[in-house]
């Protein structure tokens, strides 16, 4: 945590220098959440944006200095064609509306996935919203979409294979340090926290490589409904956590 920052309203139950650094999330639920108000499932994913912005904003009032966000997993192509190109627009729509606040808030926002598979118009936005803020200093905000964690894997190993092949690389040459700057998270702290929203206790190919020590924390509320109250319980069972990284 950045000694000197000002945390906005930090509950005093929390102590600042055990924050987790980086928070990542699961935001499961957003379907279940509307068909308990018998409303379309696309209500929900509008819902989770509000949620994720608020956490977002949370974050960085309270010095938290990662966030990522599993927003479309590789398996989710497999939903109703409706239900797919609803999100890909609304991710679009988000991203064009947010842009300048995320300029004026200092966030700087990265999308890691295989996003050559994803609309051209959504692929310019993105394009635009990272080269907008990559020069900022405040919070990180990571928006996984496509993502699958193997095959992010996959991916890093067959561009060591070819530097290999090409004799760039030796193969005493791979450990997990160089490992880690073939995937798209390069640069990026690994998570601390991992929170899965609305009951299912997987990690759903999210970060494989990245949450081998995160800790993991289950609500089953669901995902619109994850509030500052809620990320409080959070961080307050993360607090009580004894992380040992292997070690006795
Ligand atoms: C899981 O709920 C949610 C998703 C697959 C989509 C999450 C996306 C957002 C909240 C929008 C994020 C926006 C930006 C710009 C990053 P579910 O549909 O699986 O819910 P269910 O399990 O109840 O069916």
């Amino acid at each position: 945590m950045n000694q000197g920052t000002c945390l906005q309203d930090l509950p005093v139950d929390l102590q600042p220098e055990r924050l987790p650094q980086h928070v990542a999330v699961i935001m499961d639920g957003n379907g279940r959440w509307a068909k308990k108000r018998s409303l379309p499932r696309i209500m929900g994913h509008r819902r989770g944006v509000e949620a994720l912005k608020d956490l977002l904003r949370c974050c960085k009032d309270w010095g938290i200095e990662a966030l990522t966000a599993y927003a479309f997993s590789s398996e989710n192509w497999g939903r109703p064609l409706e239900e797919v190109n609803f999100l890909m627009t609304l991710f679009e729509r988000v991203l064009r509306q947010e842009l300048q606040e995320m300029v004026s808030e200092d966030v700087q926002i990265r999308f890691v996935g295989n996003l050559s598979s994803l609309p051209l118009s959504l692929q310019s936005e993105i394009k635009q919203s990272m080269e907008t803020t990559r020069q900022n200093q405040g919070i990180k905000f990571t928006v996984a979409t496509n993502y699958g964690g193997r095959q992010e894997i996959v991916q890093a190993c067959r561009e060591i294979a070819t530097q290999v092949q090409k004799g760039l690389l030796k193969p005493e040459d791979i450990d997990e340090s160089l490992f880690e700057n073939y995937l798209y998270t390069a640069g990026i702290s690994h998570p601390d926290l991992l929170i899965r929203t609305s009951g299912e206790m997987r990690i759903s190919n999210f970060l494989l490589w990245q949450m081998a020590y995160s800790e993991i924390y289950v609500t089953d509320t669901f995902w619109p409904d994850f509030n500052r109250s809620e990320f409080h319980r959070a961080l307050s069972a993360y607090q009580k956590r004894e992380r040992r990284f292997g070690k006795v």
